[in-house]
């Protein structure tokens, strides 16, 4: 099937040859914006003209910063570029949303300012006395907002390995409204299977949202498997540098449980600043590039620990020993930048590894061009049920064998 792909691009702008312009500029709570469809556009061009045109008003080929926070009437009252004041809208937010929509191939987006402000508005656009289903395997910081916010709101949730179907299908409830998704999950590297916990979501009257932060659009697009919201940390890969916090959801549809999303992000106002959006949208343009550099990376460091004596476990998908890879196999088209290790000998061992590193560097996050290590049981705090003897790492952009050479070393006893 022809999969139609629509670009929606600020101003007017003709891409020639590979976009064709089909309607006329639109006037909303957004600047006028042209709508482009095509039926040949790769995720590499998206990632590069989706969101981006010349400025109208200078030409300049990227696109200004707008840091203006009000917008001026015309003399008959109306806002004729269909922004009026920076918190319910902004250009450069706009032109972000635009390009992660056209990325996971939904129908809007709205951008936060931090992944978990995105997460926040999917829960709070739930009613009391909703249930949620959420992964036991989860960002720990995802789980904190049900259990220590939420669950003072009234939002019940049960946390179920979403790895085992059954177990997710016995954990809803009639009440149930959402099930939420991490796939690879942090930090062990689970993999759910989208379209089935989708389906059995479905089949129990749920919405489904899928965090997609670590697989990012170019390696998974949920919307397609099924998912009917994705949340980002932006901050990770779509960023892409570690210089910028963000979040967004994207939804298949634009339905009344999006009305109330992109009710929340604009009268909250837990909003993205106009450079912060900039940063993020200049960040997609080499998306696709990174996470392919980033998925070959892991997958040589993963192989090199998975054969290392001192090794107990190597978790990332992209190993045929990995326990859902063909599941992964399926619905990723890379397997990402992540991946965790334990090491022989306990927390001890695994703390002397991560001292030793020259290269990597000591810190938590990810989706940056450097590489980064992370004892995440510390991080975690005392509830944690991550092995004590797990470092995860944040494979970046470096040669492959450096980041090997640096490993090796650090891990010779
Ligand atoms: C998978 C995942 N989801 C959500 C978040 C939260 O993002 P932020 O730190 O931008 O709030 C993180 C942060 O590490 C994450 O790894």
């Amino acid at each position: 099937m022809l999969l139609i792909r629509t670009l929606r691009v600020q101003t007017c702008h003709v891409v020639t040859n590979i976009i064709s312009r089909t309607s006329t500029c639109r006037a909303s709570n957004r600047a006028p914006n042209r709508t482009f469809t095509s039926a040949t556009l790769k995720l590499e061009t998206i990632a590069v003209h989706a969101g981006h045109a010349p400025d109208a008003g200078t030409a300049a080929v990227t696109t200004p910063i707008h840091l203006s926070t009000t917008f001026q009437r015309d003399a008959d009252g109306s806002y004729p570029h269909g922004y009026i004041y920076s918190r319910a809208a902004n250009p450069n937010r706009s032109a972000l949303e635009e390009s992660l929509r056209a990325l996971e191939g939904g129908s809007a987006a709205a951008a936060f300012a931090s992944g978990s402000a995105a997460t926040m508005s999917v829960f709070q656009a739930l009613e009391p006395g909703d249930h949620v289903v959420a992964p036991l395997q989860a960002y720990y910081g995802t789980a904190k907002l049900l259990t220590e916010v939420f669950q003072r709101w009234r939002l019940d949730a049960t946390f179920a390995d979403m790895t085992d179907p059954s177990v997710v299908r016995s954990a809803m409830r009639p009440s149930t409204k959402l099930v939420w998704v991490e796939t690879p999950s942090n930090p062990l590297l689970s993999i759910t299977d989208i379209a089935g916990v989708a389906q059995i979501a479905h089949d129990g009257g749920a919405r489904c949202a899928c965090d997609n932060t670590w697989a990012t659009p170019v390696s998974q697009r949920p919307l397609e498997l099924g998912a009917d919201l994705v949340m980002h940390a932006t901050t990770k890969y779509l960023g892409g540098h570690s210089d910028t916090l963000g979040g967004a959801i994207v939804t298949r549809e634009e339905d009344e449980f999006f009305a109330r999303i992109r009710l929340i992000q604009t009268t909250g106002g837990a909003v993205p600043s106009p450079f912060e959006c900039w940063l993020v949208l200049r960040g997609i343009r080499t998306l696709p590039h990174r996470m392919r550099a980033h998925s070959e990376n892991a997958l040589a460091v993963a192989e090199f620990l998975q054969q290392h004596d001192s090794v107990e476990a190597v978790h990332y998908p992209g190993l045929a020993a990995h326990p859902a890879h063909d599941i992964a196999a399926a619905q990723m088209r890379l397997f990402g930048g992540m991946c965790s290790f334990q090491v022989e000998g306990g927390r001890e061992s695994a703390l002397a590894v991560a001292a030793k590193v020259r290269l990597f560097i000591r810190a938590t996050s990810l989706g940056g061009a450097e590489s980064l290590i992370e004892h995440r049981a510390s991080v975690e705090g005392p509830e944690t049920t991550t092995p004590d003897n797990l470092l995860r790492l944040s494979i970046g952009l470096e040669h492959p064998d450096d980041l090997i050479d640096d490993l090796a070393q650090a891990l010779l006893t």
